[in-house]
């Protein structure tokens, strides 16, 4: 048998049982399997972190979108305090995945699937047999605006608590896209207007603990297939942002931790943000590292902020690209061809997280001064 067949037959395997890599762990698994085994990556780790923390309270919204300019031109991450997401839902939603999670594998069963015509899917690595190597994670997707799924379609463990902290994450995603269209000059409305918040897809995921955490990751190394990204995570701890820091001067770019804050919730420029603002606001690629710990497991929940992705709407056909205000025949041509969404995401989903930007695939080749 070849080692592609044999690889194949294995991911096979592991997929059929349903249960993830919780079900591995709880299986009493003390290697990692080889398919989940990754190439060493040689990129430094950062010994500071360069990851700002914003009080959206502050009553000087000048100063507020100075500082979301500077983070989103540049890290490309931020983290939000005072942002009106009440505590006591985020410490809700984390328990509720926690629980989806945890319950038995015989009950999660019958939610595994990797159906993308399903607004509720469980599954372990969405790109399990597109991608290289399979991460150490599982993962509870869910289509949750502009067209929720009926409370029966989601489990129980989560049911009363996702979606309603899908539409809080959904409100700070609105109030973040108008900084960032006045850290555009723009009109304050301007990116909210685009649709760029009028779909949600909640990722929640679940970082198992892992027996030999060097030789694999929790998420591969990538950018975000959105226009942002809240991002909840619990105390562990784990997610880093590849970023080339000032301080370190050698031109190099290290992994810098995204450290936990507690009440905070990290925001990031995804993909489609870098393209509608041709460059100025950076989607940076970031990783988790597998989780180290010896008994808990980290959760995080992920709200990707994107158009509405209804097949149904026209808002599917709608074309995006550089925004004509950013781009100028003198200094700044259009760096990106102008795309529907769904083509972005067919071709970031067809190949997985290979380590290369989906970006890339879009740009422009370089205009001649
Ligand atoms: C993601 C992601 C980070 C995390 O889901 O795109 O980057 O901390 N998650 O789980
Ligand atoms: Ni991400």
């Amino acid at each position: 048998m070849s080692a592609y067949d044999a690889r194949l037959r294995d991911l096979k395997a592991f997929d059929n049982t349903k249960a993830g890599v919780k079900g591995l762990v709880d299986a009493g698994a003390t290697a990692v399997p080889r398919i989940f085994h990754h190439p060493p990556d040689p990129t430094p780790v950062a010994s500071a972190g360069a990851i700002p923390v914003i009080d959206l309270a502050c009553a000087d919204r000048d100063q507020v979108v100075a500082r979301v300019r500077a983070a989103a031109g540049s890290v490309g991450f931020f983290q939000v305090v005072n942002h009106g997401v009440p505590v006591r839902a985020m410490e809700e939603t984390l328990a509720a995945v926690r629980r989806f999670h945890e319950q038995p594998a015989a009950a999660k069963r019958e939610a595994y699937t990797r159906d993308p015509g399903r607004k509720v899917r469980f599954n372990s690595n969405f790109d399990l047999f597109e991608s290289p190597a399979a991460n150490w994670r599982d993962t509870l997707f869910v289509q949750a605006a502009p067209d929720p799924p009926r409370p029966e379609e989601l489990p129980a463990a989560v049911r009363g608590v996702l979606l309603e902290y899908a539409e809080l994450a959904r409100r700070l995603a609105v109030s973040v896209l108008e900084l960032l269209s006045s850290a555009l000059e723009l009109e304050r409305g301007r990116l909210g207007e685009m649709g760029c918040a009028d779909g949600v897809s909640v990722v929640s995921n679940y970082y198992p603990p892992c027996p030999e955490p060097d030789l694999t990751v929790g998420t591969s190394r990538h950018s975000d297939p959105a226009f942002l990204t809240v991002l909840l995570q619990d105390g562990m701890g784990g997610l880093q942002a590849l970023l080339e820091l000032e301080d370190e001067g050698d031109g190099r770019r290290r992994w810098v931790d995204v450290p936990p804050v507690a009440g905070a919730l990290v925001v990031n420029v995804g993909d489609l943000l870098q393209l509608v603002s041709n460059g100025r606001l950076r989607s940076v690629e970031h990783r988790v590292v597998a989780n180290r710990s010896r008994e808990a497991a980290r959760v995080s929940v992920a709200a990707f902020c994107n158009v509405d992705l209804g097949c149904e709407t026209s808002r599917s056909d709608r074309l995006y690209g550089p925004i004509a205000e950013l781009t100028s025949d003198s200094g700044d041509p259009p760096l990106y061809r102008s795309i529907t969404v769904a083509e972005f995401l067919a071709h970031y989903d067809g190949k997985g997280l290979d380590g290369r930007p989906a970006l890339h695939h879009f740009r422009l080749p370089a205009t001649l001064p």
